[in-house]
């Protein structure tokens, strides 16, 4: 089949007629065909997964287990790692609730973290559990071999971000992962901001757990996303969410859980969501991930450099080493204004703020201004909306600095 281009996939957003859609770090527009695929499923087999046993139940079952299907051969695990769950938020939640930690465990992770993949850690705080918190640099990345470092018979779980979603940046997971392995703890990955974006295997990986948003660089829906999940770890996991099509047998004293992944996703899932997910892993595959990220590639350093030579402005990060997210400000300008400005001037969309990551917005000092500008692209993205983004913060600037 051929590739699909990238003039293709605008004609299948047509939204990108209408706004220079510099935010698919937040979320992505959903392309034509994984709309005709939900719209499928509630027009002509809208019913319950594994409950009936008529035949329009069995299709919509059928359909679910595909999309799982497809997912996992796009991740290189086998159907049952894939937990369903509605975001990466979750995703992290199930782990960080099902993992039996005891007083005096630690985990290990950077300072750099969305909130979602560090909030629930910092909640076991007041379970005696201990955070090893690992300092990125300047440009908001790790060493592993601090990591390395803050392990000790202690550590029960190293966490950490691919791509940091507020500075870009990417973090050594694969040698993170080889610690982890030699060191026998348990590992997890926060791919929401790679997953799509670049190829993402989970056995290079080497972790235990990946957390994966379906509605950021996979060109999914929102509410939907999964955890992958090893299949002897998920064994030892306690679900959180009991409930329908969680157990195989109740008596009125105890339960016996349904085998891996049906314990961990309780109640009725977003069937149209995950159908439209399956949908849109068939799109990037025909996309092909490393057209995806080459051309992400390309254009994050062309924003990087247009920005970032302007003379009061300053762009964070390292540009080798960060993809598909410039994140930035103006001299003296606060963040929303700027974002605001952009929309305003060229329906430039772009997020502003702390990005659910104050700590790793004020390591990298950015919190006198509210946060940063952050401009974050996917393959639908042209060099000529750059350019438009590139000359009108140029605009912005010289007006900020007049
Ligand atoms: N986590 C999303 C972001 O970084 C919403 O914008």
């Amino acid at each position: 089949m051929e590739n699909i281009q990238n003039k293709e996939i605008r004609a299948d957003i047509p939204l990108l007629n209408e706004i220079i859609y510099l935010d698919a770090a937040s979320t992505t527009p959903t392309p034509e065909p994984v709309i005709n695929a939900m719209v499928d499923y509630f027009r002509n087999f809208n019913a319950n997964t594994g409950r009936g046993a008529y035949k329009t139940a069995v299709k919509s079952t059928v359909a679910f287990d595909n999309a799982r299907g497809k997912i996992a051969n796009f991740i290189n695990c086998v159907s049952n790692e894939v937990i369903f769950t509605k975001n990466t938020t979750e995703a992290i939640n199930i782990v960080a609730n099902g993992i039996e930690f005891k007083k005096g465990d630690s985990i290990i992770v950077p300072n750099i973290e969305h909130h979602s993949n560090f909030l629930p850690w910092l909640n076991l705080k007041k379970h005696g559990i201990n955070l090893k918190i690992i300092k990125a640099n300047k440009y908001g990345v790790i060493d592993s071999s601090d990591v390395e470092k803050a392990l000790d018979d202690t550590t029960k779980l190293i966490t950490t971000t691919h791509v940091s979603n507020s500075i870009g940046s990417c973090q050594p997971i694969y040698e993170i992962g080889d610690i982890a392995e030699a060191n026998d703890a348990l590992y997890m990955v926060d791919a929401a901001q790679s997953a799509g974006h670049m190829k993402l295997d989970v056995k290079e990986t080497k972790a235990d757990f990946v957390a994966v948003p379906g509605h950021k660089g996979l060109l999914g829906p929102v509410g939907t996303g999964f955890l992958y999940c090893k299949s002897d770890i998920a064994e030892q996991l306690k679900p959180i969410n009991l409930g329908g099509g969680t157990v195989s047998d109740v008596s009125e004293d105890d339960f016996k859980l349904e085998p891996v992944p049906a314990r961990f996703e309780g109640g009725t899932q977003n069937i149209a969501g995950i159908i439209g997910l399956g949908s849109a892993v068939d799109y990037i595959e025909r996309i092909g991930i490393e057209n995806i990220e080459k051309h992400s590639m390309k254009l994050t350093k062309y924003m990087y450099e247009g920005i970032n030579n302007m003379d009061n402005t300053i762009c964070y990060g390292d540009p080798e080493n960060i993809h598909g997210i410039v994140a930035f400000n103006i001299d003296g300008m606060n963040s929303h204004d700027v974002a605001k400005i952009l929309d305003e001037l060229k329906n430039i969309c772009v997020r502003s703020g702390y990005h659910c990551a104050i700590p790793a917005i004020k390591h990298v000092g950015a919190d006198a201004l509210g946060g940063t500008v952050r401009a974050s692209v996917h393959y639908y993205n042209t060099k000529e909306e750059i350019d438009i983004l590139i000359e009108t913060v140029n605009e912005v600037s010289r007006f900020a600095g007049a």
